[in-house]
């Protein structure tokens, strides 16, 4: 009976009101922070570069500070006996609000309104709420946010969610028979991680209510007028998502770098820097970081109580709090105390050149006018992810070591027409596929259709040459008809190179190609079945009517069709065929365990539909990849000319970041409509579509390498072009640990294709930012 008392007492205890927070964003936007070193307020404001980070009335010391997104902040004195508000454009009009006696913690600002616990009281209390919230309502919280027009909190003895206001029932009922651990609000919404589940709820009716499946247990959250951010559990990287609209299209900010916690307020969302206590922040769908200069500021509200910390104390907290025997909680029970300045824990470090950057005063911008935006955008983008600081290192010309041919002429409409490069090459690879998997081949599904020699004659009209499709070094690719209608392709290899191979068992052969038919996926080309008959080995797969991305940006001359294709005309059809391609790519990545490499993205195995959906094919140099980044393979260079990993190429480490990069410089490629290795003139030198692109798109001016024969972007379009670019260059870094994972390029890609359709929900604040009055970059200085 005591100890459940003692419980019971320990839990009222623990209602440390975890949404205090350091630091808030107001309206201009203005950035407010309780600086580290002596806990004065300091406001910066992020669109005006002549106005520096100020310091508010620093007479006073304060311990939290909260606003509301509105034209006001206010600050919570330290000792929480009196709290003090401020119009962001005005600090020095600062007014105390409430002072004494109770002590308040927990001070939460909405939209005309204060909230705050009163500690000895046990109650929260409103001011400047008028007739729309109660007067106080007793009870033990242990979250206390509020947003425009309501109050939440998550009530101690049920976790259940609370709120007041007359916006409050709407967001109290999202929240009906939940158990919420952590609550944070703005605008309109307000966001909870459940309990039992760790998935995030978010009030309001669109289908953007709940989170991104794949963000579960965060660490942390923020919510603005039209987006969500959290901290992903253990790295405590940032990753935000749109809650306005139909979509939820997850993008990461500040990719690599963790966070003590974060704050959104608008359309922006900052995260305090946990190796420096500095502030990165970013506006809606823009997934470039910028620093704010403000003085380092507190990684948490100090408190008397050590005893309410769940996950203890944050070992700097003596020096950090201005009250003696004050501390920090600790945020995340899930990694140990950090010590002094702790290496960040994402496994990429950051990158020399990111350094600059502290010595570098960014006035952060929503994003304004599109032209004026895409200039410092990209010089931002090079300095936080320290591409600069490259020497060109992309080798123009590489020697082609698998004795691949670059192909790049003779696409083929399934894939290159080295094609199956050799059936023997092919089935050792894929043996040592099937041995790499230790249970083995146990639980295979549908089975490969087989077909006679006399079947796949028949459907290509005994491999007539109008059925050729395309020619290569190994095989040969035809169009086939089958009797019921279907067509498909079919690649026949040179068996009389390789006859040794076939002596190999057949059950060996059988489990290659159940393999192959595993991967089943939107997005990659479909194997439909193959033949073996005497030294004949053919494979079948789904026939892509659009032929290859290849010959739709770098049409023949002769061709007809090129000038009237639609990849040619549309910067949202190009963009769409990435997304696809990207998501393909993803799934070997991503959920294919062990992953599997492709070791051969390019163009010309990027094949469209009659619909023109993309579809990766071409898996012959496929790999089962490590089961993580850390480890990787050391193997023989292969793949394509102007495609390769230089990393790979040069160290023969072989990760899924190889695919990465050859995916970048297909990206660049859709963007220029240049071929990976041309020559820019007659008899000139061949030129690399990457050393080509790069250093004009970090130089701010795109507008120089993009397509001529496309269109001019529209305003939206711009935008997605714009984050097609960044998201190519942070593909084609030389380091593969520099360069973001499969499942980013999606996000930053269904971002674009959002952007293109002018999407106001799913493009967030872009779209609105575009019209409103000019928020833009404008100042840096170095
Ligand atoms: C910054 O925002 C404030 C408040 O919205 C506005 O008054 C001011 O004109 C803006 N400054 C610039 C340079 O855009
Ligand atoms: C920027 O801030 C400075 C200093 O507060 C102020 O004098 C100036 O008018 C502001 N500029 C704009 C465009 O708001
Ligand atoms: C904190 O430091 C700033 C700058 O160093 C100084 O102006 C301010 O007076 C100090 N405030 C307090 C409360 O000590
Ligand atoms: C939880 O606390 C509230 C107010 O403090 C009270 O009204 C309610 O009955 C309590 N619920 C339980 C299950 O103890
Ligand atoms: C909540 O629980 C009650 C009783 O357990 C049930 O009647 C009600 O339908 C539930 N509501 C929702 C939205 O699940
Ligand atoms: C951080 O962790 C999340 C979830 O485990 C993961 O998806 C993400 O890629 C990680 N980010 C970094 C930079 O390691
Ligand atoms: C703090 O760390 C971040 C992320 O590593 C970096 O971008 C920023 O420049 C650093 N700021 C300072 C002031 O060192
Ligand atoms: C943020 O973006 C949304 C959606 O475009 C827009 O409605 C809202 O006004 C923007 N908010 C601010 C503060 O710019």
């Amino acid at each position: 009976m005591t100890r459940l008392l003692l419980a019971a007492l320990l839990l009222l205890a623990a209602a440390a009101l975890v949404s205090a927070s350091t630091l808030a964003i107001a309206a201009g936007p203005t950035v407010c922070g309780v600086a580290a070193d002596n806990a004065t307020a300091y406001c910066a404001a992020t669109n005006n570069s002549s106005y520096s980070a100020r310091a508010v009335a620093p007479f006073i010391g304060f311990s939290q500070v909260s606003s509301g997104g509105g034209g006001f902040v206010c600050g919570l004195q330290v000792g929480g006996r009196a709290f003090f508000c401020w119009p962001t454009a005005t600090p020095d009009q600062l007014r105390r609000v409430y002072n004494g006696p109770s002590r308040l913690s927990g001070l939460a600002v909405g939209g005309g309104h204060v909230a705050a616990y009163d500690v000895g009281e046990r109650v929260i209390r409103w001011w400047r709420g008028g007739a729309r919230f109660p007067a106080q309502v007793g009870g033990g919280f242990s979250s206390l946010v509020s947003g425009d027009d309501f109050t939440c909190a998550v009530e101690t003895n049920t976790s259940a969610v609370r709120c007041w206001g007359p916006g409050g029932s709407a967001v109290q009922v999202a929240f009906l028979n939940t158990s919420v651990s952590t609550l944070a609000a703005g605008g309109s919404r307000a966001c909870g991680v459940l309990m039992n589940t760790g998935a995030v709820l978010c009030s309001g009716s669109d289908a953007g209510a709940v989170a991104p499946r794949d963000l579960s247990d965060l660490a942390g959250l923020a919510v603005g007028d039209s987006h969500a951010c959290g901290l992903m559990k253990p790295n405590h990287t940032a990753a935000c998502w749109n809650i306005a609209g139909p979509t939820t299209t997850l993008y990461y900010p500040a990719f690599g770098t963790a966070f003590e916690f974060l704050v959104a307020g608008g359309n922006l969302s900052c995260g305090l820097v946990t190796t420096n206590f500095s502030l990165l922040c970013w506006s809606t769908n823009v997934f470039v970081a910028s620093e704010v200069q403000l003085p380092a500021i507190l990684p948490g509200v100090c408190v008397s109580d050590a005893k309410s910390c769940k996950c203890g104390v944050f070992t700097r907290s003596g020096e950090l709090c201005s009250v003696p025997g004050n501390v920090i909680c600790n945020r995340f029970c899930d990694v140990p105390p950090p010590p002094v300045l702790p290496p960040p824990p994402s496994p990429s470090s950051p990158p020399p050149a990111s350094r600059r950057i502290s010595k570098t005063w960014i006035v952060f911008a929503v994003v304004g006018a599109v032209g004026s935006f895409a200039g410092l955008c990209s010089i931002v983008y090079c300095l936080v992810f320290g591409f600069c600081s490259h020497k060109k290192v992309h080798n123009s010309v590489q020697p082609n070591i698998a004795g691949a041919a670059d192909n790049g002429g003779t696409p083929s409409p399934y894939g290159s027409p080295n094609g199956l490069q050799s059936l023997g090459l092919f089935r050792r690879q894929l043996s040592r596929v099937m041995t790499r998997q230790r249970s083995g081949p146990s639980s295979f599904k549908e089975p490969a259709e087989e077909f006679t020699f006399a079947q796949l004659a028949a459907a290509t009209k005994d491999f007539a040459l109008e059925a050729k499709i395309s020619e290569g070094s190994f095989g040969t690719v035809y169009w086939g008809n089958f009797a019921d209608g279907r067509e498909v392709a079919i690649k026949r290899g040179e068996s009389r190179l390789h006859a040794r191979k076939f002596q190999e068992k057949e059950s060996a052969f059988r489990s290659e190609l159940a393999f192959l038919s595993r991967l089943h996926h939107k997005h990659l080309v479909g194997f439909v079945g193959y033949c073996q008959e005497n030294d004949e080995r053919l494979l079948v797969y789904e026939y892509m009517k659009n032929g290859a991305l290849y010959d739709h940006i770098h049409p023949k001359a002769c061709a007809p069709s090129s000038s009237s294709s639609p990849v040619t005309s549309s910067w949202k059809l190009r963009i769409t065929i990435l997304l696809d391609a990207s998501r393909g790519i993803d799934y070997l990545h991503s959920y294919a365990v062990p992953p599997i490499i492709h070791r051969d993205i390019k163009s010309s195995n990027i094949l469209l539909d009659g619909s023109w959906v993309a579809h990766v094919s071409d898996f012959e140099l496929s790999l089962m990849g490590p089961e993580t980044e850390e480890t990787h393979m050391s193997m023989k260079a292969a793949g394509t000319v102007g495609y390769m990993d230089p990393e790979y190429y040069g160290l023969h480490h072989l990760t899924v970041k190889s695919d990465v990069y050859s995916f970048g410089v297909v990206m660049l490629e859709v963007l220029t409509g240049k071929r990976a290795i041309f020559k820019d003139a007659e008899g000139g030198s061949p030129v690399s579509v990457v050393d080509y692109a790069v250093p004009s798109i970090v130089a701010g001016e795109l507008n120089k390498v993009l397509d001529g024969r496309a269109p001019e972007p529209s305003a939206h379009e711009a935008e997605a072009v714009e984050l097609v670019a960044y998201t190519a260059l942070h593909c084609v870094r030389l380091e593969g640990k520099d360069r973001p994972a499969m499942a980013n390029i999606v996000a930053n890609l269904e971002t674009a294709v959002a952007l293109c359709k002018g999407s106001a929900s799913a493009a967030g604040g872009l779209v609105n930012s575009s019209s409103s009055a000019g928020l833009s970059i404008t100042s840096m200085e170095l």
